[in-house]
């Protein structure tokens, strides 16, 4: 597993930790399992900070053929997936229907963009209602290659979410720092920057996953380390209770994408402020991306 040793200048993760109240619990397994570090058993009991549900989304990106995707489909409908996680795929937008029409409703699919306000005369675009027409339940918002391949800046995307929200869809906001801005220390602030710019934008999280993409890892098969991914995380999670709430600090799922596959999950899924993954490549091939549905388990065993 290739992995890019560059460290987060400035901020670590421990000293957040310590400076953050510990959130609590209600709802989820991860309430019985949150230790403080001082009372961490020796058996690794893993936990998860937050109380949402554990969240996994396949982005299928610009890929497939009617043919392929009848298989993928067809291998997601026979998968065995552990039933506590929230699963969602993202076909491309002309396969939408064909996917909604012949995938199991235990997965639920998502856009991988929408229009910024209702539809009309916008050549191209798709709106929230066809989307809502379809089925669709889910979009995902900010993605880095829209960011840096297609322009959109952090406003125009506030706005595509809060819209997006308003018409009852789920949003999946993206963030996530380039290689050279992580390099210069800049990681925080730049995720912090595209969270505000969501923050600004939407009235409430209730329907928000944030997906925190290292730009550097996505498609590099250079993954974040565990540790890389928790520190940022949790500097998250500490930006949506300083900024938001406690209560949507300690319910929003934060989940990690960035070159995800069947091997590195696990590890991955036992920092207990990772709450899911966004997946590419990998959510391609439906018996992989079942193994990182299951990586949920991870979470809750003792070793
Ligand atoms: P990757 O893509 O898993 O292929 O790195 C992740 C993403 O862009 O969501």
């Amino acid at each position: 597993m290739a992995t890019l040793s560059t460290s987060l200048s400035g901020l670590k993760s421990a000293t957040i930790r310590r400076s953050s109240p510990k959130l609590h619990n209600t709802h989820h397994f991860s309430t019985q399992l949150r230790f403080s570090s001082s009372r961490k058993p020796s058996a690794s009991i893993v936990a998860m900070a937050g109380t949402g549900k554990f969240f996994v989304g396949g982005n299928w990106k610009c890929n497939g053929t009617k043919e392929s995707i009848t298989k993928l489909v067809s291998d997601l409908n026979s998968a065995t997936l552990e039933p506590d996680v929230d699963v969602v795929v993202a076909p491309p937008f002309v396969y939408i229907d064909q996917v909604k029409s012949t995938l199991t409703d235990r997965v639920e699919v998502s856009a991988q963009n929408s229009w910024i306000s209702k539809g009309g005369a916008f050549t191209g675009e798709i709106s929230v209602e066809q989307l809502k027409d379809l089925g669709v339940k889910w979009v995902i918002l900010g993605h880095s290659e829209r960011r840096h391949i297609i322009g959109e800046d952090d406003q125009f995307i506030g706005k595509k979410a809060a819209y997006a929200l308003s018409e009852g869809l789920g949003v999946i906001a993206c963030i996530g720092e380039l290689l050279e801005e992580r390099e210069a220390g800049k990681t925080f602030d730049v995720c912090f920057q595209q969270l505000k710019a969501y923050a600004d934008a939407v009235p409430s999280w209730d329907n928000i996953v944030i997906a925190y993409e290292p730009v550097w890892a996505i498609g590099t098969g250079k993954v974040a380390t565990p540790q890389q991914a928790q520190d940022v995380h949790v500097a998250v999670r500490d930006w949506l209770k300083k900024n938001v709430s406690a209560e949507v600090a300690s319910k929003t799922r934060i989940i990690y994408g960035g070159s995800v596959n069947g091997g590195n999950c696990a590890e991955l899924a036992k920092q207990e402020d990772i709450d899911g993954f966004l997946v590419g490549g990998a959510s391609l091939k439906g018996p992989e991306f079942a193994t990182i549905v299951n990586s949920v388990t991870s979470k809750k065993v003792a070793a």
